[in-house]
């Protein structure tokens, strides 16, 4: 059996990976934090594809959070073999000259401290240091981390580049315990993330002319989390429309 999780599984790009993972025959675990008909309209989604799926509540923000969907996962469909690091927020347009310590605790905490838990959580239930077979691990990054948000969500943009550290840095620990981390970046997807009128702005800026789909991310998320990726590790692909 091929069993993944995926977090920020009940809309947008979360939520299109697990139907496109339950394609690629994964059962699939639904990690959301407050929006439970939606995690269970993904859940019904895979089911149409002849996989398990169940959608667990958790706040990723909460230690014992992660322990618990990560358990409540493994007991319901089996062990691990895939984790799809995914759950994320931006903060309201700003400069930086404009950060509180409360807003950056908000968007750090949720996008790279739980980003890390979760990557920690997932070794452990997939190392072969930890008695495991192996598997994959996918963080999704963003191309903010490189092109900065400036105006926009610097810290947004600080908390994705900690993410692309994360991938390098924990595929070299754990290369050899049948582990492989692996990152993707999307540009400007159509998803609830973006504030209302973002992306009529911006979403003709892109070399394709086009904002993407949750899907166009969820097609590389599901090729990257499989074997044919087999001698990919430690690098995050972007998927961005040429932004
Ligand atoms: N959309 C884009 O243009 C874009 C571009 C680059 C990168 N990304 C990244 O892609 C990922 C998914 O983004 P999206 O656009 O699909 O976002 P979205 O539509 O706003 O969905 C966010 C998901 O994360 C979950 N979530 C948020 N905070 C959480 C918490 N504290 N604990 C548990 N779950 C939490 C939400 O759960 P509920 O539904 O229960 O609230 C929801 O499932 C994020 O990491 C984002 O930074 C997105």
């Amino acid at each position: 059996m091929t069993v993944a999780l995926v977090t920020g599984g009940s809309r947008g790009i979360g939520a299109a990976t697990a139907v496109a993972l339950a394609a690629d025959g994964w059962d699939v675990g639904i990690g959301y934090r407050t929006r439970g008909d939606e995690a269970d309209r993904v859940v019904e989604a895979v089911k149409q594809q002849g996989r398990r799926a169940i959608a667990v509540a958790a706040d990723l923000t909460v230690q014992e959070d992660i322990e618990r969907l990560f358990n409540t996962v493994t007991t319901g469909l089996g062990p691990l073999s895939a984790v799809i690091n995914n759950a994320g927020v931006v903060s309201p347009a700003g400069r930086v000259d404009e950060y509180d310590a409360e807003r950056l605790d908000n968007v750090f905490r949720i996008n790279a401290i739980s980003a890390f838990l979760v990557a920690g959580a997932a070794v452990r239930r997939m190392s072969t240091k930890h008695g495991h077979h192996g598997g994959v691990i996918v963080n999704v990054s963003s191309r903010a981390a490189v092109l900065g948000s400036a105006g926009e969500y610097v810290d947004y943009a600080a908390s994705k580049a900690a993410v692309d550290a994360l991938t390098i840095g924990l595929a070299n620990e754990v290369a050899k315990e049948g582990v492989r981390v692996l990152g993707v970046r999307p540009g400007l997807i159509e998803t609830e993330i973006h504030e209302p009128g973002r992306l009529d702005r911006l979403g003709t800026t892109p070399p394709l002319g086009r904002p993407g789909k949750p899907e166009e991310v969820a097609e590389l998320i599901a090729f990257l989390a499989s074997s044919r990726s087999s001698y990919m590790t430690g690098t995050t692909v972007d998927v961005s429309g040429g932004r």
